[in-house]
């Protein structure tokens, strides 16, 4: 039965994570705060820089809200970044412009010895007193999603202090000294789960976890420093706060190694990116958890009808099981407002 335009029933995108087969896929898509927005390039110039955007609750819970508004999604994404967790570990941080992040790079035995062993409240407060703002700011019918990097792609930016092609600098740290690159990685670990507590003590709902290098591993390794570790965080979480639900990410990462994923940490939903095997992922995974995705940020970015017929395939692949309908990766900044507008009527449309 076709819902009246408008009615939405109470947070759409919790009821898909417990259990509910709702009628329309929920909606939200990842980096939907972001630079193809001019709103959000307005209070970007206001704040400064990203940094200083991130660590602005007042600012940072204006451009979370401002795709709610825009486009009635279900799910307002924290603004923030999985960088911060690092920052408030003592690690120095900024953004080069047109660049990207930069950190001073953990290395070494001297530089982690260094990184404090846990995180300084006084930057994390701001992301939590972000949350609290958003939380109050939007229809109880929104859900409100806190996320973090996992410990390994988080790895491989503090270890090479910069995004990297291959991530080599991290892969060579683990091959070098590996009872170091263990620390780094359990060091994370702690503070992911900690910082992961905060946001849920805050008002999020569900938080996501990033694995967005996950693939540039072989698949021991994944098992070892991908899945484990993810493991560790969310049954921490869950000792702390038994309700948590969680979304992961493990970009690139085939079915197979997801299902692994799934049987170690035990997660509401999956998150698959736009190159996995739908099919695959439905007989695999939709028994065990919801999944999410995953249109092409590239096909968004060319819209059109193209865009209307791959969106009309994954909402047929999908239909019948739990699914949260987003991109396989952030938005990319040259998308046309137009198109994200056509996406979203789309999927309500042909729900
Ligand atoms: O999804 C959202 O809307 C929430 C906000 C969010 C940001 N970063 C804001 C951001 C989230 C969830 C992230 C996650 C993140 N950050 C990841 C994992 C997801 C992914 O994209 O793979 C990674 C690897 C980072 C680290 C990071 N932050 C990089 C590599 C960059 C530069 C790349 C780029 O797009 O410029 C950032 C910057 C960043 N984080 C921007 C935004 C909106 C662009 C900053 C700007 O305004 O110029």
């Amino acid at each position: 039965m076709k819902r009246a335009s408008g009615e939405r029933s109470g947070k759409r995108l919790l009821e898909t994570l417990d259990g509910a087969l709702t009628h329309e896929p929920p909606i939200w898509f990842m980096r939907q705060a972001g630079r193809y927005l001019p709103e959000y390039r307005a209070v970007r110039a206001k704040a400064g820089g990203f940094v200083e955007l991130c660590l602005n609750p007042e600012l940072a819970a204006e451009v979370t809200m401002q795709p709610v508004r825009r486009f009635g999604l279900d799910a307002a994404i924290i603004f923030s970044d999985i960088l911060i967790v690092p920052y408030a570990l003592g690690v120095k941080l900024w953004f080069e412009e047109n660049e990207g992040p930069r950190l001073e790079p953990v290395d070494d035995r001297a530089s982690f010895a260094r990184m404090q062993s846990a995180l300084d409240e006084k930057i994390t407060e701001r992301v939590y007193e972000a949350l609290r703002h958003v939380r109050a700011n939007i229809p109880p019918s929104v859900a409100l999603i806190g996320f973090c990097g996992a410990p390994w792609t988080v790895a491989t930016y503090l270890i090479a202090g910069r995004g990297t092609e291959n991530q080599a600098p991290a892969k060579s740290l683990m091959q070098r000294d590996e009872t170091l690159f263990a620390l780094i990685i359990d060091r994370l670990v702690d503070a992911t789960a900690q910082h992961l507590i905060g946001q849920i003590d805050a008002g999020a709902d569900v938080v996501q976890i990033f694995d967005s290098w996950a693939s540039s591993l072989n698949e021991q390794e994944f098992d070892r420093w991908c899945a484990a570790p993810i493991g560790k965080i969310v049954r921490a979480v869950r000792t702390a706060r038994p309700e948590a639900r969680f979304i992961l990410f493990p970009k690139g990462v085939n079915i197979k190694w997801m299902q692994r994923l799934v049987s170690v940490a035990k997660t509401d939903a999956i998150s698959l990116d736009f190159n996995a095997d739908r099919i695959r992922a439905r007989e695999l995974l939709s028994g065990t958890c919801a999944l999410q995705g995953n249109l092409s940020p590239e096909i968004l970015l060319a819209g059109g009808d193209a865009m209307d017929r791959e969106i009309d395939q994954i909402l047929e692949d999908f239909r019948g099981i739990r699914h949260i309908f987003n991109l396989g990766h952030g938005i990319l900044k040259e998308t046309p407002i137009a198109h994200v507008e056509r996406m979203i009527a789309r999927v309500r449309e042909r729900a």
